[in-house]
């Protein structure tokens, strides 16, 4: 699968690796204990240390916050808590200054519920907006139109009193789902993309893309044969019939000619699918939409050699001829992946992540290797874990603000107390700290980037399974003549390598030659003879 990049100049994006940041959680500059646009700007250029090439924001526009900021109540402005559009277009500037780029989390499938349509929307059942949402009689018998289930649980339709109708939200009753299949619709959320590629960002993250449409006439999900106790209820019904239609696929195609039409932007979508449905949304040859469906294998899977090698594989056949791979493994919505699996193994699971032929999308905090943060029931602010507490679904683990320094009060996050607690070990697990430290997760993200950037084998070679048995994965990138050898254990106990060739870069700082791995490491060589 060396195609995609074989005989022309790859894209920004496909040599790139983006960094996630949580606005709310990066940086406070105004006192008031939530991450801020200023925040943002004034950090930029540890990001840039990172040797990272894009930069993906989840929302900033004006919200009610009832899902921080994924309820949207005007797609072209700023969130006043965040700034104003003046601080964005001086953020923007100074990431393009540094070489970087921006991209928006653009929110498609729903608004908020106190954004101007929805309100115009409800006001009764003549609005002209009335189709802009979707609105529908109860059930003959009574209750909710049909039986889907929010993501965050409960019915997925709210009853409205006063015009006597339910609408349907995929997420909170304060986040209504969008009628797409109604043109204006479109034409006005296409505007709002203009708006922002107009003022210079370089493409979108797009948000639930696979939920914007739904089956006509709202058929029953059918239920789910494998729940079990200790799911939430999102997941008591296959959502058949409430996402992945194929009309949405000729929107995503209308949304990329849109982002073609204002040269090399990129979009991302977030889409949660098994394979062979999520690699449908590269599209066709002739009628491409988005350039990277995210691919949250790593985030759903167990971490093991054979596993995660089998996953590997049957990513790598799934994709269609000139679909460029990318992976992730954390963001504002997972577990952090130190907490899954332990500070060593997550310095193997980051040496995986920026080995493998793709994009890779990091997310902030993951490169401090911060773990499990406990927040007291009376911090809990995720809707998610508040609505069905107790699962393990609540988000607030990884959004807590990013630790700056050991130094000074709430980890030079803010002079605020903070929106959400910050790590508990935040006075030696912080960016200055590890910074100081040669041997800190840190500097092996830096070392893994700058390697990984000056190693087209890395960046844009090709990928080839070598050994998956036990612990060890080894596997190769490829370009030209130059081959890298990457061996990883998964486990706590060392592995004979029998292999030579100069060691390029280990988890554990170590140089020398490859004949054994060490329990919990991961070594970039060259391999001994061409093969
Ligand atoms: C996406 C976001 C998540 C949000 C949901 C609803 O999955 O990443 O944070 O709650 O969509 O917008
Ligand atoms: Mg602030």
């Amino acid at each position: 699968m060396s195609e995609p990049s074989a005989g022309r100049t790859p894209r920004w994006w496909e040599r790139g690796v983006i960094y996630q940041i949580y606005p709310r959680s990066f940086q406070d500059s105004d006192g008031d204990g939530v991450g801020d646009l200023a925040g943002i700007e004034q950090r930029l250029d540890y990001v840039a240390s990172l040797g990272v090439d894009a930069i993906w924001l989840s929302p900033i526009f004006p919200s009610p916050m009832a899902d921080f900021g994924y309820d949207v109540a005007d797609y072209v402005g700023v969130e006043p808590m965040f700034g104003t559009i003046e601080d964005f277009d001086r953020l923007l500037a100074a990431v393009h200054a540094r070489g970087l780029k921006l991209l928006l989390d653009f929110v498609p499938n729903h608004s908020s519920d106190q954004h101007p349509w929805f309100v115009e929307s409800r006001s009764g059942k003549d609005s002209p907006k009335r189709d802009w949402y979707i609105w529908r009689p109860p059930a003959p018998g009574g209750g909710p139109p049909n039986n889907w289930i929010s993501d965050f649980g409960g019915s997925a339709w709210e009853w409205d009193e006063a015009s006597g109708e339910y609408y349907l939200h995929a997420f909170l009753k304060e986040q209504p789902d969008l009628n797409w299949r109604n043109p204006a619709v479109e034409a006005a959320m296409f505007d709002a993309m203009r708006y922002w590629l107009d003022r210079g960002v370089d493409g979108f993250r797009i948000d639930v893309l696979w939920h914007i449409v739904k089956a006509r006439g709202f058929p029953d999900n059918p239920a789910n044969p494998n729940w079990h106790q200790g799911l939430g209820q999102r997941d008591l019904l296959i959502q058949r019939n409430s996402t992945d239609q194929p009309e949405a696929h000729a929107i995503a195609a209308r949304m990329r000619a849109l982002a073609d039409q204002y040269g090399d932007r990129l979009l991302v979508g977030e889409i949660f699918l098994p394979n062979d449905r999520l690699v449908a949304w590269y599209g066709t040859p002739g009628r491409p939409e988005v350039h990277l469906p995210f691919n949250f294998a790593l985030i759903e899977n167990p971490w093991n050699a054979e596993g995660v090698a089998r996953l590997i594989a049957d990513y790598e056949a799934a994709l269609p001829p000139g679909g460029w791979p990318n992976w992730v493994y954390g963001s504002h919505d997972a577990a952090r992946i130190a907490a899954r699996i332990g500070e060593p193994q997550a310095r193997v699971a980051a040496m995986l992540l920026l080995t493998l032929r793709g994009t890779p999308t990091l997310y902030q905090g993951d490169e401090l290797g911060i773990g499990e943060v406990v927040i007291p029931p009376d911090r809990i602010r995720d809707p998610r874990e508040l609505r069905e507490p107790g699962l393990g679904l609540g988000r607030d683990p990884s959004r807590t603000p990013m630790p700056w320094t050991g130094n000074a009060p709430n980890a030079g996050f803010s002079t605020a107390d903070p929106w959400l607690p910050i790590n508990a070990d935040w006075a030696t697990r912080n960016v200055e700290a590890e910074h100081e430290d040669r041997g800190s997760i840190l500097w092996l993200y830096r070392d893994l980037l700058s390697l990984r950037r000056s190693t087209d084998a890395l960046s844009i070679g090709d990928y080839r399974e070598v050994e998956a048995r036990g612990d060890l994965l080894m596997f190769d990138r490829r370009h030209g003549d130059h081959c890298v050898r990457i061996a990883l254990n998964f486990g706590e106990t060392a592995i004979d390598l029998s292999q030579s060739g100069q060691v390029l870069l280990s988890t554990l700082g170590r140089s020398g030659r490859p004949s054994t791995l060490r329990p919990n490491e991961g070594l970039i060589f060259l391999a001994g003879e061409p093969h």
